[in-house]
């Protein structure tokens, strides 16, 4: 077995790496989508907790664990656990991520190829002065047309597997570079045409005003694990990314800089969709069409809307690889470790992925099942032992030296969320659900 000689170019490098692998479909497809089902504010206020109590400690831990491992999730938690109790079970934290990003890829590739098949429409100018109507019932027809879905979900699942396959340091690293920015800079310009053109101050009050009423014990669960899921945290992709992290930078300054990011653009998209949502007269609960019916309806009106919504739908494409990239990795790395070829590995289990996204496309119910599943209680729990692992198994000597922020009242704070208000709150947020508190 050898360590991970591999390292990112600079720090930079793996900001915008973990960024990509954090801004995706999560961001501007899945959080305006849940915000509209549960509810709105309060909604969002659960969620912004979660990210900042939970997921900033967790990430921090995360990246921590796989720089001090050097190596794939498991090898890296086990490597760890050895040292620190002698004992090496807890690599099986890192395998069931694993397992939970091919399955979160097997639904994440289904949607990617549903923007995929929007950049065409784009190009093509099918949505080109549509009503709402036919906005709407173009989208539901990609939904029962199995073999158009099978196409896009085959096409992205192939271009995930070759830069997968070319390795971690190199494509990955340059490509992020030029187009987050670019991701970043499309989202305001459709926010400020939205503040134009929408019923701005609708989706303002939609997502901010908060009415507790709405917050079912359900609703708590999956804003926590969307908090999970859009930081990429839970299932060690973030700890793959931290093992090629080079030198002895400050982890903490770099996650909240991911985190800050992440959470805006997610903001961003809603406020960009609701308006919109509201000035059409949809509904924001309608569900994961969400974003592939309000978006459109913008641009079929807007002067050069087929342009933008081409550049749109490639970028929302782009954000979904440079995540996707990210599910399979973990597995890949950990292949590796065995003498299994990169190539090999890389479309060994983007194969197995690509098998459960045919299955998702044809029985919605699986789809459905495997997002539930995997963001709300396998990456929780994933995060749960995470959490546990580095507060509780971790000597407060070995991480302070690891996460290089000295000993003082950051460390504390952060440590103190890792022992207990992590652990605490994710189970407090599970017993709730399961309606035993
Ligand atoms: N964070 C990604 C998003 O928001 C999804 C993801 C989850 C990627 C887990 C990697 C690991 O779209
Ligand atoms: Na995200």
């Amino acid at each position: 077995m050898t360590t991970a000689n591999v390292t990112w170019k600079s720090r930079w490098t793996f900001i915008l790496a973990a960024t990509g692998s954090a801004v995706g479909l999560g961001n501007i497809w899945k959080f305006p989508y849940i915000t509209g089902e549960y509810g709105g504010g309060a909604f969002v206020l659960v969620y912004l907790s979660c990210i900042l109590l939970i997921g900033v400690p967790v990430m921090i831990a995360e990246i921590m664990v796989g720089r001090a491992g050097r190596s794939d999730p498991v090898h890296s938690m086990a490597k760890l656990g050895r040292e620190a109790d002698k004992s090496s079970y807890w690599g099986a934290v890192g395998a069931v991520g694993i397992i939970a990003g091919l399955m979160i890829m097997m639904f994440y590739s289904v949607v990617a190829g549903w923007a995929l098949e929007y950049v065409a429409q784009s190009v093509m100018g099918t949505y080109s002065a549509a009503s709402t109507d036919e906005i709407e019932s173009n989208f539901s027809s990609l939904l029962s047309n199995n073999n158009q879905q099978t196409i896009w979900h085959s096409l992205f699942t192939l271009i995930t597997a070759s830069v997968v396959a070319g390795g971690v340091a190199k494509g990955i690293g340059k490509a992020v570079e030029i187009l987050m920015p670019i991701l970043f800079g499309f989202l305001l310009l459709l926010l400020g045409y939205s503040w134009v053109n929408g019923d701005f101050s609708a989706g303002l009050h939609f997502m901010f005003d908060t009415d507790f009423s709405k917050l079912t014990g359900e609703a708590i669960l999956v804003a926590m694990g969307h908090a999970f899921f859009t930081l990429s945290l839970g299932m060690g992709a973030i700890m793959a990314y931290g093992a090629y992290f080079p030198g002895k930078t400050s982890i903490g300054k770099t996650v909240l800089a991911i985190g800050a990011l992440d959470t805006v653009i997610a903001l961003v998209a809603g406020m960009a969709m609701f308006p919109l949502v509201f000035a059409n007269g949809l509904t924001p609960g309608q569900g994961p069409g969400l974003m592939f019916v309000t978006l459109p309806i913008a641009f079929a009106n807007m002067n050069g809307g087929l342009f933008f919504g081409t550049i749109f739908f490639s970028l929302v494409s782009i954000a979904a690889l440079s995540s996707s990239i990210s599910l399979i990795e973990p597995g890949v790395a950990w292949l590796e470790k065995y003498g299994v070829k990169r190539t090999l590995s890389t479309f060994g289990l983007a194969g197995i992925a690509w098998l459960g996204g045919l299955a998702c496309i044809h029985y919605g119910a699986v789809f459905d099942a495997l997002d539930y599943i995997t963001a709300n209680i396998m990456l929780p729990i994933g995060g749960l032992f995470i959490a546990l692992f580095v507060g509780w198994v971790l000597p407060a000597d070995t991480t302070a030296a690891e996460v290089s922020m000295g000993r003082g009242l950051i460390f504390k704070a952060w440590r103190i969320a890792l022992r207990y208000i992590a652990p605490a709150g994710i189970l407090l947020v599970f017993l709730n659900s399961l309606k035993l508190i």
